[in-house]
């Protein structure tokens, strides 16, 4: 494909202006009118070329409003975005995620070509352990089962009882410690999610000490301090946070958890103590709540951007693979998985 051939189409044209209008009327609250001509012709042709190709996006909660709102077909947290990669029938799948949530795609529908728009796109709790890791785990700890945070390359995946999410973890791990007769599991590789989950169960857990780099930075202090400034606003935190981050918070929950809190609730004031694009997309559907900072960004999401989608679905770049070996391992921890969790609806 020529140079010129990509960059086709990507005026704001009256045409383009009209064709997209009604997205525009989306996230008009969040996306300031001056950036518009320039993210405009960039989502009419991503959708014109994705329905082209059979393709679908699955974009996660963290995608900024353009991507989450604009191009995606279906939006969630990790474990939806997994029930709706084994059951799409696409033949193309576009992550707008990160690394790890492309490999469980692929894993769940080896068939499909799965792509990610910026193979960079990563997470330091995927980063934080390998398969050789995990089987000295295992001949320490040789009777005890192994769940898995989905953050996790398919070669730990692969070696591993079951994974799970940051919505399941506790039901996971309640269910394989029943299933295997345990009083104890070995859960990697995030050392918060795994102090949260023992909070709430009572199997005792052997953690890894893995962190996730957007959420490890809040602290306790900052919700006392937030509260006293802002008295009356609620608020939320995702279980990667540190154990006293969710021990002072009003909700805790996976980012789908969070969004539904919000949605059925409507707090007046609410801060999210997790990545910056939650607010922003909630915030598109719901008028009448103020969002307060802190927030963080994840720099491995944010790589993902509406340029890079539209390349990827050009050049059909860059398609992630799994050793089918490593791949089948991994399927059976996934799929172990997605009889645990109770099915919840992902589509946008
Ligand atoms: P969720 O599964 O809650 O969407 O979390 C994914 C993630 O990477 C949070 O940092
Ligand atoms: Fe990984 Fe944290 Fe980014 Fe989620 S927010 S993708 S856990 S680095």
């Amino acid at each position: 494909m020529t140079a010129h051939s990509i960059e086709r189409n990507l005026a704001y044209t009256p045409q383009v202006a009209a064709a997209t209008r009604e997205l525009y009327a989306k996230v008009s609250n969040v996306v300031p009118e001056i950036e518009w001509p320039a993210f405009a012709p960039l989502i009419a042709e991503i959708n014109r070329l994705k329905k082209e190709r059979g393709a679908v996006i699955l974009a996660h909660n963290y995608q900024t409003p353009e991507i989450f709102h604009c191009v995606a077909d279906f939006v969630g947290d990790s474990l939806q975005l997994a029930r709706e990669a084994a059951k799409t029938d696409a033949k193309i799948i576009v992550q707008a995620g990160v690394h790890f949530m492309a490999e469980t795609s692929k894993i769940l529908s080896p068939e499909k070509t799965v792509l990610i728009p910026d193979l960079e796109a990563g997470c330091s709790l995927a980063a934080s352990i390998t398969g050789a890791d995990v089987r000295l785990l295992k001949q320490k700890y040789p009777n005890l089962p192994v769940v898995t945070y989905v953050n996790t390359s398919a070669e730990v995946k692969a070696e591993s009882d079951i994974t799970c999410t940051s919505s399941n973890a506790v039901a996971v791990v309640e269910s394989i410690a029943k299933e295997r007769g345990v009083d104890t599991v070995i859960f990697i590789p995030d050392k918060f999610l795994a102090q949260n989950v023992a909070n709430q169960t009572k199997i005792k857990i052997i953690a890894w000490h893995g962190r996730c780099e957007v959420h490890e930075r809040f602290t306790a202090d900052d919700i006392r301090r937030f509260k006293a400034d802002h008295p009356g606003a609620i608020v939320l935190a995702h279980p990667e946070c540190p154990a006293e981050v969710v021990a002072e918070c009003d909700f805790a929950g996976s980012t789908s958890a969070m969004t539904d809190y919000v949605v059925k609730n409507r707090p007046a004031r609410v801060v999210m103590l997790t990545e910056c694009s939650m607010a922003d997309n909630i915030q598109a559907q719901v008028r009448d709540v103020e969002f307060l900072r802190p927030c963080n960004l994840c720099p491995h999401m944010k790589r993902i951007t509406l340029d890079k989608i539209l390349r990827s679905l050009q050049t059909m770049q860059f398609e992630v693979k799994v050793d089918p070996a490593v791949a089948t391992r991994a399927k059976a921890a996934v799929e172990r998985m997605l009889a645990v969790g109770k099915p919840k609806p992902a589509v946008h």
